[in-house]
């Protein structure tokens, strides 16, 4: 559990006052539905019970002190003149949230901020969308201003892009606004609707984090989505009013796949047919076909590995090593790739010794200490302090 109270006397002894805010949000781990958010396909992630913590204190001039507990260090802008930074990419998650807002004209006073978390981050837990949807959250708490939980997530999101760099689709901000607990959300990224899908009480999630980081992730990244767009560009002629690759079937790439050169054409693939399975996914679970389930995710894999080709051979081994390990239905890798974590569906009865063989095989394959995290699906953003002075 994390411990609040600490949070809140971290932020007394620096900053000298008490909190009069403390915003959370979760994390997130998906467990179908990769690579299609910036597609306008389909998506089923879970909001973890891990978060980002902002701790906050309305100040009466323009300035925005930011404390992070995990760089120990601090950031300090004034909100007439907020701006990129070209040194340090944390400040700019918040720098950018504050920007977004203040380009939907809403008014924001100056603030002391404290920001800490619970979540690893760099394992493809999305921390840095937590970051963002709490920071949007907490500014709402201390202006008064009402904002749908889309809207949130559509800010924090242009954060994302216009700040930090990454073209990243909706689904982590989504779901770190949104998140239901105990259920996963089906969520349509073309109008951002969405159906709570409840994980039966026979399951657990489990992720197991590679340890590897790539640093050509976001540029990786990028050029799959420019891929993408490429490809529906190809395909128009042929399919007439396609906005998307959402708008493509399987019957469709195999009358016109020849439109495409070789590796667009794997790309649309994999689009294609992460679609379908996770609308089919989202049926299996809600009717708690938990075979059927696991067989998608092992389907989506292959396909995120051989087609999209956004997987690394840590992950690979992840993979392999879980659908023989005791109780698993099934196992994918999970978020952009290139490094991240593993998400495996496992019968909770055998969960114990899943996650023993899981540590034992990974530290034989390849020498490096496994510590699966056995998650349960949290609620989305949220004030868990307030105190009107
Ligand atoms: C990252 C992005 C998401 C999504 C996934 C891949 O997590 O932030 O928007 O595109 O990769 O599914």
């Amino acid at each position: 559990m994390y411990d609040v109270a600490k949070l809140y006397s971290a932020f007394e002894e620096y900053f000298g006052q008490p909190p009069t805010r403390i915003a959370r949000a979760p994390g997130r781990v998906n467990l179908i539905g990769e690579h299609t958010d910036y597609n306008d396909g389909f998506v089923l992630p879970m909001a973890l019970d891990r978060a980002t913590y902002v701790a906050a204190r309305p100040r009466p001039d323009r300035v925005v002190r930011v404390f992070s507990t995990k760089f120990r260090e601090e950031d300090q802008f004034d909100l007439d003149q907020v701006v990129r930074d070209e040194r340090r990419q944390w400040v700019n998650y918040i720098r950018g949230v504050v920007k977004g807002l203040q380009a939907r004209d809403l008014p924001l006073q100056g603030a002391d901020l404290m920001i800490d978390s619970d979540l690893p981050s760099g394992s493809g837990l999305s921390s840095s969308a937590a970051l963002e949807v709490a920071v949007g959250y907490t500014f709402q708490l201390l202006n008064n201003i009402n904002l749908l939980g889309e809207e949130l997530a559509l800010v924090a999101q242009g954060a994302e892009h216009t700040f930090v760099g990454v073209k990243c689709g909706i689904m982590d901000q989504l779901v770190a606004a949104l998140g239901e607990a105990g259920h996963a959300l089906l969520i349509d990224c073309r109008d951002l609707s969405y159906r709570p899908i409840p994980i039966p009480a026979q399951a657990c999630v489990v992720v197991c984090d590679s340890g590897v980081r790539h640093r050509l992730a976001g540029s990786e990244y990028n050029q799959r989505r420019a891929g993408c767009e490429e490809a529906v560009r190809l395909l128009r002629p042929a399919l007439g009013k396609i906005q998307a690759l959402r708008d493509v079937r399987s019957t469709d790439l195999a009358m016109y796949g020849n439109l495409l050169p070789p590796d667009l054409l794997r790309l649309a693939r994999h689009v294609v047919s992460e679609n379908e399975r996770t609308l089919t996914a989202a049926d299996a679970l809600a009717a708690g076909d938990l075979t059927k389930m696991g067989q998608l995710m092992v389907a989506s894999h292959i396909s995120l590995r051989d087609d999209y080709r956004v997987s690394i051979a840590e992950l690979d081994t992840l993979v392999e090593l879980a659908l023989a390990a005791p109780g698993c239905f099934g196992s994918r890798m999970t978020g952009g790739g290139f490094g991240g974590s593993t998400v495996s569906l496992v019968a909770a009865d055998a969960v114990d010794a899943f996650v023993t063989a899981m540590i034992d095989g990974y530290a034989i394959r390849t020498g490096r200490k496994l510590q699966p995290l056995i998650c349960t699906a949290g609620s989305g953003v949220s004030c868990v302090y307030a105190h009107e002075e």
